[in-house]
């Protein structure tokens, strides 16, 4: 069975998974796929931009000492891989506040992985930390798996069935850090109050983090016109989604010891959240 967010459609799902298939035949074709997403914010999606041009990368500003970059983010997708054209705009971003704030040698486990393209890039980027993808969908978990299978990282481990909202049932894992991209908004609340349930429950006491990334409602910032079509389009396909009030998940993670320690603005009106346990 498909889970929400994974729909068949994969070119015009909110996060435009695309298969490997699809990505290679346009390619043969010699094609300029240029694919307007229609969810938000509105995007021209070129095979140049899918694949992210180490030249275009911001190196110099994100990475200011010779480090592992996103130069290597695959070139050329495995069988049976999905691919989402936002992680090429959102990785580097992502990965310039996950240098600054997680720990040395830190143990991650990633909730809601999709794709798996920011698991590997980032484990790629962060060769000390151990990271631990888990979806579950068992598409995203397959794709997560072909792509693992050809980066061969050392420090990336099989991805795991996990269900946010069954926290109870989650794997033992043992992370000092969580990350959730891009689920909070796109799953029922009740994926949201079981990650946070899962994360205060599996995180060191003190010092554990969760760090969630996406677009919020924020009671003192006017909403985004892209976030607010985006939120519009969500509701239309699942009304148990849409964007959350900041407010109620902080409030929500307070709840289980999690104390919102910063808060990151990032590209396209998207935060990006620290939670302390604390
Ligand atoms: C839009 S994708 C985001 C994927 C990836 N994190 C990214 O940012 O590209 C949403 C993901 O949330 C997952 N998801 C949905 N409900 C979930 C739940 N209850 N627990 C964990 N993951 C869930 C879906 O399977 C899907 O992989």
């Amino acid at each position: 069975m498909r889970r929400p967010g994974w729909s068949v459609a994969a070119v015009t799902s909110p996060k435009c998974y695309r298969t490997s298939r699809t990505v290679t035949a346009q390619r043969h074709l010699g094609q300029r796929n240029v694919n307007r997403c229609k969810i938000s914010p509105p995007v021209i999606v070129t095979t140049q931009a899918h694949r992210p041009n180490p030249v275009a990368l911001p190196a110099g500003r994100l990475y200011p000492e010779p480090v592992q970059t996103l130069d290597s983010v695959q070139t050329a997708a495995p069988q049976g891989a999905l691919a989402s054209p936002a992680v090429a705009r959102n990785a580097a971003p992502i990965l310039a506040v996950l240098r600054a704030h997680l720990p040395a040698r830190a143990r991650v486990l990633e909730i809601a992985s999709g794709s798996g393209e920011h698991a590997i890039a980032f484990a790629r980027a962060l060769p000390a930390t151990t990271w631990t993808p888990s979806d579950p969908s068992p598409e995203a978990r397959a794709s997560i798996t072909a792509w693992r299978a050809e980066a061969a990282l050392p420090n990336l481990n099989p991805p795991l069935e996990l269900d946010a909202a069954e926290p109870d049932a989650w794997p033992e894992v043992d992370a000092q850090v969580v990350f959730c991209a891009n689920m909070v908004h796109i799953s029922p609340w009740a994926a949201t109050e079981g990650l946070m349930a899962g994360a205060g429950r599996i995180l060191p006491d003190p010092g554990g983090l969760l760090v969630l990334y996406g677009p919020y409602r924020e009671a003192d910032v006017p909403l985004a016109p892209s976030n607010a079509a985006f939120d519009d389009s969500l509701k239309s396909r699942d009304p148990a989604w849409g964007l959350r009030e900041l407010d109620e998940v902080v409030a929500l993670a307070r709840g289980h010891r999690l104390h919102l320690t910063r808060r990151v603005e990032m590209p396209a009106n998207n935060l990006m959240l620290l939670f302390r346990r604390v």
